[in-house]
């Protein structure tokens, strides 16, 4: 079977480099291979199968969707799928903690998530400049990954990536502080040669710079630097979000509440901007 991959496709895939086996059933957190062989799934489609996979619950919901004819394609028309997953957000999510976002559904993938809201901020803010931090992983397209440091994926885009300044995390100094106090320098100095940002950008817990771990008052110091400086901040938990990684989310207080934040939906596997009203 791998033959057939390695005859008929790209040179353009990553992950199954590092894993050559074709895995055939996956059930919780265990994965087979063609040879029989069980693997414990650690990177849970990074970060999209949140509740392992095919959990007993969401295999029968879906089964159940097909089985009756449900819609499966219509664009942002209403359907009572949609309407059943908005309330339950509000219900659920949202009323418990008195926080007032709304919703919008894009893309299937993270990048076109952090691109709607690199976008937004744009519009918003009528500035073309974003922060975002050393580390940063926020997507494979070209305005997301202007907002990604890992050179050699940058190098891959072809064309120079623009708009964005890149700003030390909480962990590229021993201090956390001294990031803060760098990032508070350069929106308060019009000399300081960064254009004011739309917004800045940031994940709370850092999944492909390496597992770093933002602490609570440095993402809330960050929040207040936006507030004091008109500048919106997007909080991007495409990987950590839904319990991924216990209490990080903002949701559980983790930050105050940013502007925007991102979450991926562990059944379906799509992002969903919560835009905040306030
Ligand atoms: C924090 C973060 N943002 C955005 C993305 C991009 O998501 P996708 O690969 O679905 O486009 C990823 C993917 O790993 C991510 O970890």
């Amino acid at each position: 079977m791998i033959q057939t991959f390695e005859r008929m496709e790209s040179n353009v895939r990553s992950y199954s480099r590092n894993f050559p086996v074709s895995f055939v059933k996956g059930s919780n957190a265990t994965l087979t291979d063609q040879e029989g062989n069980q693997y414990i799934d650690f990177f849970a489609g990074a970060g999209a199968l949140n509740f392992g996979h095919n959990h007993p619950l969401i295999k029968e919901a879906v089964l159940e969707y097909l089985q009756e004819d449900n819609i499966l394609h219509a664009l942002d028309m209403f359907t009572p799928a949609r309407e059943q997953l908005l309330s339950t957000i509000e219900a659920v999510l949202l009323k418990p903690r008195g926080l007032s976002y709304r919703v919008m559904s894009c893309g299937p993938t993270g990048t076109n998530a952090i691109e709607a809201a690199m976008k937004l901020a744009r519009k918003v803010k009528q500035r073309s400049n974003i922060i975002a931090f050393s580390g940063a992983f926020h997507g494979m397209s070209l305005g997301a990954l202007a907002a990604s440091s890992d050179s050699f994926s940058r190098h891959g885009a072809g064309v120079p990536l623009g708009n964005v300044s890149f700003l030390p995390y909480y962990n590229a100094f021993d201090d956390p502080d001294l990031s803060l106090r760098y990032l508070e320098q350069v929106l308060t100095d019009d000399h300081s040669g960064i254009d004011k940002p739309a917004a800045i950008i940031l994940e709370t817990v850092q999944a492909e710079g390496g597992i770093n771990v933002a602490p609570v008052s440095w993402l809330k110091a960050v929040r207040d630097i936006c507030d004091r400086h008109d500048v919106l901040m997007i909080v991007d938990d495409i990987q950590v979000g839904v319990a991924a990684a216990g209490t990080s989310s903002p949701l559980n207080g983790r930050t105050s509440c940013p502007t925007w934040w991102y979450c991926p939906s562990p059944s379906a596997g799509w992002a969903s901007l919560f835009p905040c009203c306030s």
